[in-house]
C-alpha cells in the first residue's frame, strides 16, 4: 500500500506535539518536516532545536526536507535531532556527493528533492546511494499551492530510472484525494500532504489519499 507522510507545515505550531500524536493514531507512515531558511525559499519555518523537542511525541519516523542553503554546514544538527530521512536539493549544495556521504555515514537515509524545473541528469551518478527521490509538484516554500500536472511525467521517468532499486519515490506539493490518484498511477509510493491532511479528520484524509475506505 502507498505510504503517507503528513507535512507538519500545515500543523498548529503552538500544539506540534499533540498534532504528532494525532497523526500517529491516524496511521501516518512518516512525518514530513519542512525546514525553510528564508534564503533558498521565501519562507522561514524551524530548525533542529524544534525537531529535537518534538521527537519524543511519536515513534513515527521523521522525514526531514531541507530547503536550506549549504545543508552540509548544519546537517549533523538534524541527524542529532532525530531525523530518519534527510532530503536535500542538489541546487543548495555544491559538493552533493560529499553531502550525501555525510548523511549516509551517520546511518540516516538520504533523499534528493527535485524542483519543478530540475532535470533528472543529477541522479545519474548518485542513484546507488540514494534512498528516496522527492518530486516537488509545487515551487517549494508554502503549503496549499496547486499541484503542477506537468510533473506527472517526471514521476514516471524516475520510476523507469530507478528500475528495481530499493528507492522510495515521493511526491510533495498540492497532493489531495484527486492528485494522489494521479501520482499513484505514475508509480509514486510515498505521498507528502499538508493542507489536505490537516483540513478535517486526519484518519479519514489519510485513508482517502491511500484510496482505502
Ligand atoms: C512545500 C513543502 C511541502 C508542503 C506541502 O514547500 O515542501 O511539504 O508542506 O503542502 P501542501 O500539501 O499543502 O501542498
Ligand atoms: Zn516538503
Amino acid at each position: 500500500m502507498i505510504k503517507i507522510a503528513p507535512s507538519i507545515l500545515s500543523a498548529d505550531f503552538a500544539n506540534l506535539g499533540n498534532n504528532l500524536k494525532k497523526l500517529e493514531e491516524a496511521g501516518a507512515d512518516l512525518i514530513h518536516i519542512d525546514v525553510m531558511d528564508g534564503v533558498f525559499v521565501p519562507n522561514l519555518t524551524f530548525g533542529a532545536p524544534v525537531i529535537a523537542k518534538i521527537r519524543s511525541y511519536t515513534k513515527v519516523p521523521f522525514d526531514v526536507h531541507l530547503m536550506i542553503s549549504n545543508p552540509e554546514d548544519s546537517v549533523m544538527q538534524y541527524i542529532k535531532a532525530g531525523a530518519d530521512y534527510i532530503t536535500v536539493h542538489p541546487e543548495t549544495t555544491i559538493h552533493l556527493d560529499r553531502t550525501i556521504n555525510l548523511i549516509k555515514d551517520s546511518g540516516v537515509k538520504v533523499g534528493i528533492a527535485l524542483l519543478p524545473t530540475s532535470i533528472l541528469d543529477v541522479l545519474e551518478y548518485i542513484l546507488d546511494k540514494v534512498d528516496l527521490i522527492l518530486v516537488m509538484t509545487v515551487n517549494p516554500g508554502f503549503g496549499g499551492q496547486k499541484f503542477m500536472l506537468n510533473q506527472l511525467d517526471k514521476i514516471k521517468k524516475i520510476v523507469n530510472i530507478v528500475a528495481d532499486r530499493n528507492i522510495i519515490i515521493s511526491v510533495d506539493g498540492g497532493v489531495n484525494k484527486e492528485t494522489a490518484k494521479l501520482c499513484k498511477e505514475q508509480g509514486a509510493n510515498l505521498l507528502v500532504s499538508g493542507n489536505y491532511v490537516f483540513d478535517g479528520n486526519y484518519k479519514e484524509n489519510i485513508n482517502n489519499l491511500r484510496g482505502v475506505k
